[in-house]
């Protein structure tokens, strides 16, 4: 199978790493030579050095099976195309439509987005049930999760997203219905709005040093630096466009991120976001962990939510959650460790005081707290 990809930045270029790494032929397309070189670059060390450490190995054939290109054309003869273009719906629809038209019938199409649903990605398409989410999480190299989903998508294309899935090393997950933010960055964008609230008492480091005392490889302000800020307003954008105001973060949260934006902190792709990057790390004072039951808290109800929609089953998301953030416990399991009362009576509390629609508390939660 020939592959193609779209987009060869944060994610374009470790996804075209870990397909070359599978053994696909990867065409690996970008706007921007400079944005190919670097890709080039990371290929040769940073990308390498994870693809190892993920316990991959094919070293030497990665470089050798990608070519570089400007040239959208060049995707021609692919038989499964992911587009890894920035979270502009517009711009998706357009790439897709042109995609189309350059490929055979039986070519798949996939979007990494974070927020759109596939079958708005697909909205140019003659043949919308070709496309699929193939929504991996960062730093796509190391975390397992592959999310699959879209409503109108072809049983062929859902069976080549899995299989491709799998054969690049990863664990498919399959949701029930598709929406915006699939499951885990709608926990992402809770996480983000409530650890806002909770930065008017803590400092990142602070809130990070206590995701991580539970396990979880990254702090929640390291992996916003690792998915760009840039990509994190444009996705808090989509949210706002599908969910109202659930997903505003707190009034001065909002500014600092458009301040970030404009003075090029985006995180570890310009050296500096809400920590400096040297190397390909974080620079993170030490600090003690903070609380974030919050935090936790409302992710949890988002869990409980996402099971009242339909989106994926308990199990599912709880896989989910574990893939995705490389947590030996799943949402559910931290719930229970937390107390499901606990938890509901605290988002009554925040809810009553910040009014913050976050903290809602799903019927479902409800239900489990009685148990
Ligand atoms: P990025 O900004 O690092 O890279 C996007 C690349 O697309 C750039 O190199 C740009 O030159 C190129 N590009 C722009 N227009 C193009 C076109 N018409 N044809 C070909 N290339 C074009 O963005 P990033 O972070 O890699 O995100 C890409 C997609 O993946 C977005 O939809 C994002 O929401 C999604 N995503 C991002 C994650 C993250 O952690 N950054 C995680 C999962 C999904």
């Amino acid at each position: 199978m020939k592959t193609g990809v779209i987009g060869a930045g944060t994610m374009g270029a470790a996804i075209a790493a870990l397909f070359a790494n599978a053994g696909y032929d990867v065409v690996l397309v970008d706007v921007n030579d400079d944005a190919l070189e670097k890709a080039r670059k990371r290929h040769e060390g940073e990308d390498l050095e994870q693809i190892e450490q993920a316990g991959l190995k094919r070293r030497d054939e990665i470089i050798s099976k990608i070519k570089y290109t400007t040239n959208l054309e060049d995707v021609g003869d692919c038989d499964f195309i992911v587009e890894a273009i920035p979270e502009k719906l517009d711009l998706k629809i357009k790439v897709m439509k042109k995609i189309e038209s350059l490929v055979s019938d039986d070519c798949v199409l996939a979007t990494n987005t974070s927020s759109f649903k596939p079958s708005e990605v697909a909205a140019g398409l003659k043949k919308p049930e070709r496309l699929v989410l193939f929504h991996f999480s960062n730093p796509p190299i190391l975390m397992k999760i592959v999310e699959i989903a879209g409503d109108f998508a072809s049983e062929d294309a859902i069976g080549k997203a899995i299989e491709v899935a799998r054969k690049i090393g990863k664990e498919p997950v399959l949701l029930k219905k598709e929406c915006r933010g699939h499951i885990f960055n709608r926990f992402l964008g809770v996480a983000g709005v409530a650890g806002a609230w909770e930065l008017m008492h803590a400092r990142p480091e602070e809130i990070d040093a206590a995701l991580k005392a539970l396990g979880s490889p990254y702090g929640f302000f390291e992996l916003l630096d690792l998915i760009g800020i840039d990509v994190v307003i444009d996705v808090l954008n989509s949210f706002k466009e599908s969910y109202g105001r659930k997903f505003e973060p707190p009034k001065g949260m909002a500014f600092f991120l458009e301040r970030m934006l404009e003075w090029n902190k985006l995180g570890k792709k310009s050296g500096e976001g809400f920590y400096k990057w040297v190397e390909g790390k974080a620079m993170i004072p030490d600090a003690r962990p903070y609380d974030i039951t919050p935090i936790i808290s409302a992710v949890v109800n988002e869990a409980f939510l996402e099971l009242e929609e339909g989106i994926a089953d308990k199990e599912t998301i709880n896989e989910a959650y574990k893939l995705a953030t490389g947590s030996p416990l799943g949402v559910f399991e931290v719930a229970e460790m937390l107390g499901y009362n606990t938890i509901l009576e605290l988002l009554e509390r925040l809810y009553r005081e910040r009014g913050a629609e976050i903290y809602k508390p799903a019927e479902k939660l409800r239900e489990a707290s009685k148990n």
